[in-house]
């Protein structure tokens, strides 16, 4: 018998759907097979991209609770929902996005004189506006304020978390021969308040290169392949996640 029963499609991204399921304190997530870059301007379906950044995900969110920080996450499903399904806790994402650069790439390099790769210490944090028709503008600290999204202590619980969960990422890529050139994270209030780690932590939100490549786009295990043509999306995430299975404990089914 299954531990929960599939409700209405709550909501559809363009990398996953959100369904309800019967129990309140409950949602389904499904990775899709869909890839978009350039706010979709670019469009593919990659066998496999689904289920792949599912178990990252999962293997992720799992990795960032066993060190005290706060995920919606709460298992893999099971059944015909094994593999590219997971269950998290409902969350209240607030609709700025979190941007972590320990290297300087993409986006940076295009807007600020600074040569990809160029190490940035202390990391850069910036807060991108989540809206698609927007094209996800950077937010200043003076449209931050006019949206009224944070007030100055909950701007700070979401700093600090956001650095939490890169020197956790960092360290866990590290082991494994990858470095974290930069991510975004997605957060959110739980029912009781609390503000947790949401959305998903994959290749399509990380970039990640390895460590033993010299040559600037074979390195290149991240989403950064499909953005730039460069071919094997499917083949690198594979690669990233047979490297944190290595280093990681199975990710638990939710019964
Ligand atoms: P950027 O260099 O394009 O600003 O991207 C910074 C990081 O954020 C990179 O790891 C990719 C990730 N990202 C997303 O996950 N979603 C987005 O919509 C964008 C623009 C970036
Ligand atoms: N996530 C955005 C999109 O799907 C932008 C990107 O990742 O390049 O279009």
């Amino acid at each position: 018998m299954s531990a929960y029963a599939l409700g209405p499609l709550l909501h559809e991204g363009k990398a996953k759907r959100v369904h309800a399921t019967d129990r309140p304190d409950l949602v389904a997530v499904e990775y899709k097979d869909d890839a978009t870059a350039f706010n979709a301007l670019k469009k593919a379906q990659l066998a496999g991209k689904g289920w792949l950044n599912c178990q990252i995900s999962a293997l992720l969110f799992e990795q960032l609770a066993s060190r005290g920080i706060p995920t919606h996450y709460r298992g893999l499903g099971q059944g015909e929902h094994a593999g590219h399904w997971m269950l998290v806790r409902p969350v209240r994402i607030i609709p700025i996005e979190v941007v972590i650069r320990n290297r300087a790439a993409g986006s940076l390099c295009r807007q600020m004189p600074i040569s990809a790769g160029t190490p940035l210490d202390p990391p850069l944090l910036d807060l991108y506006y989540k809206d698609d028709g927007l094209g996800d503008p950077l937010l200043t600290e003076a449209r931050l304020a006019y949206l009224g999204l944070l007030d100055g202590e909950q701007r700070t619980a979401v700093e600090r978390l956001a650095r939490a969960v890169n020197a956790a990422l960092q360290d866990i890529f590290e082991r494994v021969g990858l470095i974290l050139v930069d991510f975004k994270i997605e957060l959110g209030y739980t029912e009781d308040q609390q503000l947790v780690v949401a959305d998903e932590i994959s290749p399509d939100t990380c970039r990640l290169w390895d460590r033993g490549v010299q040559d600037a786009s074979e390195r290149i295990l991240d989403k950064d392949r499909f953005r730039q043509d460069l071919g094997g999306v499917v083949e690198a995430y594979g690669q990233v996640l047979k490297r944190l299975q290595g280093v990681c404990p199975e990710p638990l089914i939710y019964r």
